[in-house]
């Protein structure tokens, strides 16, 4: 690190690893240590200097890096010097111990317990089926029959196991609204239903807004007279629980294969309030109401839904001539990322390891 080339922060961290390195094989007194180390002309001042070559926006980075470098040396230090107080082959129990780092529950977790909550509380019950399932529960009792085009959305993992005559082919679910005709199945096709069932889903895609593996969540409600109604007032309501008083619900036309009609669904922005506008500047500096950047429309599509479509619950059983339904499902990473207060921009961070991230939850 010459005083001519700029730093980047992977050099600076191997640095500040290199020094921690160092310190745990240094055999010198205490003292000795926390001059080497700590000192005016110590390692740790050594490298700090280096900041003022590191580029303007990884700063904050680098900061992170030489305050967390100074932490731990400050801690081992000091252990060190306790452990060298205590003459040899006697312990002093009076010592305070060091405190163990306590984690937490990792924030998707989190977001799928507070979504289990909140269904709960209208009467909804918790369910989990299989991640590897038969084609049939994740396609073909959907209403997607053996080549149907639909089944292209799906960027689907097949896993190289026999086919069965009835089932099919074996799959890691694509999505949880396998668990709809399970559901049905499992309470012998007598409704009521009210489930949300909540697993991992696999799908080959992977960029800022995907994960070959993510979470999703799906609501399946059957009985008499259920209609679009009891559908948008669900929605609203779980817009208001998890996002906050205000928040709105909006649903659009659109297709898919297990519900008719099908729709989109969007909540509203709370950057915007739903308008699509937030104060700002015009290109002369003069202040006015430019496009809010979170959403830039008002609203964030979060998922699907719809009234289940008659093939689906003749599927589970259920005479569609008696029953209606509706089902609604989305990923849980993409929902938690709109929640307000947060602002993360690529949810392959949620499965990164990178414990900076994730301990701020
Ligand atoms: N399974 C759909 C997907 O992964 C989402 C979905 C759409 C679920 C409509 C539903 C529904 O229950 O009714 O893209």
């Amino acid at each position: 690190m010459t005083d001519a080339q700029p730093v980047t922060l992977t050099q600076l961290k191997n640095r500040a690893e290199d020094i921690r390195a160092e310190l745990s094989l240094d055999q010198s007194s205490p003292e000795e240590l926390n001059s080497k180390y700590l000192g005016k002309k110590g390692k740790f001042n050594d490298l700090a200097q280096v900041i003022r070559h590191v580029s303007a926006e990884d700063r904050k980075g680098a900061g992170q890096i030489l305050n967390e470098l100074k932490l731990a040396l400050e801690k081992q230090i000091a252990k060190i010097t306790v452990e060298q107080d205590v003459a040899p082959g006697w312990t002093d129990m009076t010592v305070p111990g060091l405190q163990p780092k306590s984690g937490h529950v990792h924030p998707v977790s989190q977001a799928m317990e507070e979504v289990t909550r909140i269904f709960e509380r209208i009467g909804f019950t918790r369910v989990r089926y299989p991640e590897v399932d038969w084609d049939h529960y994740v396609f073909e009792a959907l209403n997607m029959p053996p080549n149907h085009p639909a089944r292209d959305e799906w960027e689907t993992f097949f896993v190289d196991a026999p086919i069965d005559h009835k089932f099919g082919k074996v799959v890691l679910t694509t999505h949880t609204s396998n668990g709809q005709v399970r559901e049905m199945e499992r309470l012998g096709s007598t409704p009521p239903i009210r489930m949300i069932n909540i697993a991992r889903c696999y799908r080959r895609q992977q960029d800022a807004t995907h994960t070959q593996m993510f979470h999703q969540f799906e609501g399946l409600v059957v009985d008499k007279g259920i209609n679009i109604q009891n559908l948008k007032g669900t929605l609203d309501y779980f817009a208001q629980e998890f996002y906050g008083p205000g928040t709105k619900s909006r649903i659009r036309p659109f297709h898919f294969q297990f519900t008719e009609p099908s729709f989109e669904v969007d909540f509203s922005c709370h950057i915007c309030d739903g308008t699509g506008l937030v104060d700002g500047k015009d290109d002369a500096g003069k202040a006015s109401k430019v496009k809010c950047k979170f959403c830039k429309s008002g609203w964030h599509e979060v998922g699907g839904a719809g009234m289940v479509h008659p093939n689906v619950l003749k599927a589970g059983g259920i005479d569609p001539d008696v029953y209606t339904g509706f089902a609604f499902g989305w990923g849980v990473e993409r929902t938690y990322t709109l929640k307000p207060g947060l602002n993360i921009d690529d949810i392959r961070l949620f499965y990164s390891g990178e414990m900076r991230f994730l301990e701020q939850f």
